[in-house]
């Protein structure tokens, strides 16, 4: 059976993870899980984005052998990984010896469609690429994501022949051969694709130390976004090994900004390889703080560890999936965020302690979960709108709530047990069964509100699951 084959976009370690790489990971996390629950077999690829001279400058700044600040961050990046409990499978770093090697026999397979020319242009290093004058133009000479001016670059550079694939790369996409998710995204590429230009794929050394060095040429280093876009097929062993059982790859997970990479380059060089095309791209937005974008170049960046200590890591996975729209932007401030609690506490926590006491006093026991379907929720998953599905799910825990309210059993026990009971053993029965896509979001709720409702005899937790402040 081919793997399910999911990638996130390695994060640059020039700093530390914020908000925005949480993004990648938890809705990665979401597909993950979700695809084992229909019997997948998934892999997941997760790394981090070591080279080019925004990383090198760092490292210097702080006054760090480069390659030892990259190891570090990119230790800190695996931690942030799994405090998101979330998991991958193949984990690649672009300074790492296999990856580097595979890349200079990618560079050798691409030479039909490479070529050398000089260049002068206006380039922002926060993004590593160059912008057309137009861009410039509009932007008023400054980078509007990273809040800086353009650097004049004049080099002699490699040139990958971007113009050999854009009919077939428009063919792919327009096809949905390569389908780009949400649909707005797909036309907003669309409308660039035409105006792409051939793209640099190398610098002068010269200019930037830190990066793989071109075969043949040894005073050009490959441009960051070759090295980075090729880690999909690097880390399952390309061209080393046949790579058949997992690529394509079924999602590649990625934010706004990079976008044109993944929907432009990165076919083209494919194609070039003569690979065929991932199946889905999925974008999704920002974290913004009170509508400001995030990031790293921009320092206002709240650390994601912050959030996670005030409430532990389910708040967070609830915020960012079910009120983090999956493919717009999503806000944080900390007053949604603690609403976002008192919701989790009201809705959830509550129902499950008024159940468990309610089951402790009349003897209810013996419940088990069951296989149930959810067409409704498996059609928006399958469409990639994961904070929808989630919200069915919401939706079924806000109805128990107005069932218990409606049918108190609390009050039926005082005339007829037998009748408070089934009532009790019904409630309960729903709630459990929607554990196992729950799972899917707060993965360690779901299996706590199983284990007290299906232990011998059930009892109220000592403490709530969502205690009050
Ligand atoms: N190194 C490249 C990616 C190469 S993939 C072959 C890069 N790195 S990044 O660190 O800038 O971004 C990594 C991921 O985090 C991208 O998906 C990017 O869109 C996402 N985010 C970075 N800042 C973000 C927000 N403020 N909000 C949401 N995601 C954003 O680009």
């Amino acid at each position: 059976m081919k793997k399910y084959y999911i990638t996130t976009a390695i994060p640059y370690v020039n700093g530390n993870p914020h908000l925005g790489h949480a993004m990648d990971y938890l809705l990665a996390d979401v597909l993950r899980r979700y695809m084992m629950m229909r019997g997948k077999d998934v892999r997941v690829q997760a790394g981090t984005d070591e080279h080019g001279s925004k990383i090198y400058k760092k490292a210097a700044e702080q006054n760090i052998p480069v390659q030892e600040f990259v190891d570090k961050n990119a230790k800190s990046f695996q931690d942030f990984i799994h405090s998101l409990d979330a998991e991958y499978t193949d984990y690649v770093r672009t300074t790492d010896e296999d990856h580097v090697r595979r890349c200079q026999l990618i560079w050798e397979k691409l030479s039909d469609h490479i070529y050398k020319d000089s260049y002068e242009g206006w380039y922002c290093e926060g993004c590593e690429r160059f912008v057309t004058d137009k861009e410039y133009d509009e932007n008023g000479g400054n980078c509007p994501d990273h809040n800086k001016p353009y650097q004049k670059l004049s080099e002699e550079n490699y040139y990958l022949r971007i113009a050999d694939f854009k009919d077939q790369i428009r063919e792919v996409i327009e096809k949905d051969e390569l389908n780009i998710c949400p649909a707005f995204r797909k036309k907003e590429f669309l409308n660039l694709l035409d105006d792409m230009p051939d793209v640099s794929i190398s610098r002068p050394k010269e200019q930037v130390i830190w990066g793989i060095p071109v075969p043949g040429d040894e005073s050009q280093v490959m441009y960051v976004w070759i090295d980075a876009l090729a880690n999909y097929i690097t880390v399952l062993g390309y061209p080393e090994k046949d790579i058949t059982d997992s690529w394509p790859a079924d999602v590649e997970i990625v934010g706004k900004d990079i976008l044109r990479f993944h929907a432009g380059i990165w076919p083209a060089m494919l194609f070039a390889l003569d690979l065929p095309m991932p199946k889905n791209i999925l974008v999704h937005g920002f974290v913004t703080v009170g509508g400001q974008k995030m990031g790293k170049s921009l320092g206002n960046a709240i650390p994601p560890e912050e959030i996670i200590e005030k409430h532990g890591l389910i708040p967070f996975r609830y915020y960012f999936l079910r009120h983090g729209s999956t493919t717009d932007d999503v806000d944080f401030t900390w007053e949604k965020y603690e609403a976002a609690y008192n919701e989790l506490a009201n809705d959830l926590g509550n129902l499950v302690q008024r159940l468990a006491t309610l089951c402790g006093k009349n003897g209810v026991n013996g419940i088990k979960v069951e296989e149930t379907e959810n067409k409704e929720f498996d059609e928006r998953m399958e469409k990639f709108e994961f904070n929808f599905g989630f919200d069915i799910l919401w939706g079924q825990i806000q109805d128990l709530n107005k069932r218990i309210d409606e049918e108190k059993p609390w009050s039926v026990a005082k005339e007829d047990l037998e009748k408070a009971k089934e009532i009790l053993r019904s409630l309960v029965q729903d709630l459990v069964n929607i554990c196992p896509r729950l799972e899917i979001f707060i993965p360690d709720t779901a299996k706590k509100i199983v284990e007290i409702f299906t232990a011998e005899e059930i009892s109220a937790p000592k403490t709530p699951l969502f205690p009050k402040n």
